[in-house]
């Protein structure tokens, strides 16, 4: 943290902690892509059902940035962050539409740099060494691995947490059912995410139910 004044450290330990609560709450984050506009109360209520809190939803699809709008407003006891954020003007758009938290795909130091002053703690997405560098040098130790699977998966935590060991990481990207607990006991994992659960056959057909199983099943795994 030695580019940081002492104000931006501060700030930057108080969104550490916030995120650690977060990841700590969601230990599965749904990342959400709303394709119409009716689905986004029944399938963000059908995860929480299924014991799914913590939403990260993408500003993928047209529909993003309303989501994260009604979720703040209606759910008000969900926590709601923005995915898929890739510069300065999507941040600031999630960031007005009341995400709570924000997560990159990938890390430029400009997106990153562009978070440091806001409240709104950011998780970028790394998927190396290097990437996790452009983080450190700003401050940062908590990151999305993306995609995990690809970017080498549990044997990548574990190699990473030899030069990183302050930081945490939330894998996303082909993590499922079958792989989920692997990652979860790595110490360096605080929580980890995925769309399996949002199957786009039973949302087309409204199959919340299915959402609800699927997510609780998921959840049952690491009891
Ligand atoms: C993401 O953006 O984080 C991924 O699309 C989610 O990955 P998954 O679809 O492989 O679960």
């Amino acid at each position: 943290m030695t580019t940081l004044d002492s104000g931006l450290q501060q700030r930057m330990a108080d969104k550490i902690k916030l995120l650690d609560s977060i990841c700590a709450r969601a230990r599965i984050m749904p990342v959400i892509t709303i394709a119409r506009e009716e689905d986004i109360l029944p399938l963000a209520d059908a995860l929480a059902a299924g014991g799914l809190t913590v939403l990260e939803v993408t500003l993928r699809s047209a529909f993003g940035l309303t989501a994260i709008r009604r979720l703040r407003e209606e759910r008000p006891e969900l926590c709601i962050g923005a995915g898929t954020v890739l510069d300065r003007q999507m941040l600031a758009a999630a960031e007005e539409a009341g995400a709570q938290f924000i997560v990159t795909p990938g890390s430029t130091t400009e997106l990153l740099k562009a978070s440091l002053d806001s409240p709104v703690p950011m998780l970028p997405g790394t998927s190396s060494a290097s990437d996790i560098m452009i983080g450190y040098a700003l401050g940062y130790r908590r990151f999305k691995l993306f995609p995990a699977e690809l970017s080498g998966g549990v044997a990548a935590l574990k190699a990473l947490g030899g030069p990183f060991g302050e930081a945490r990481f939330c894998p996303t990207g082909g993590v499922n059912t079958e792989n989920l607990t692997r990652y979860m006991a790595q110490p360096n994992v605080m929580c980890v995410g995925g769309s399996w659960m949002l199957d786009s056959q039973w949302i087309k057909n409204g199959d919340w139910a299915k959402v609800q199983q699927c997510s609780a099943e998921a959840l049952k795994l690491l009891d």
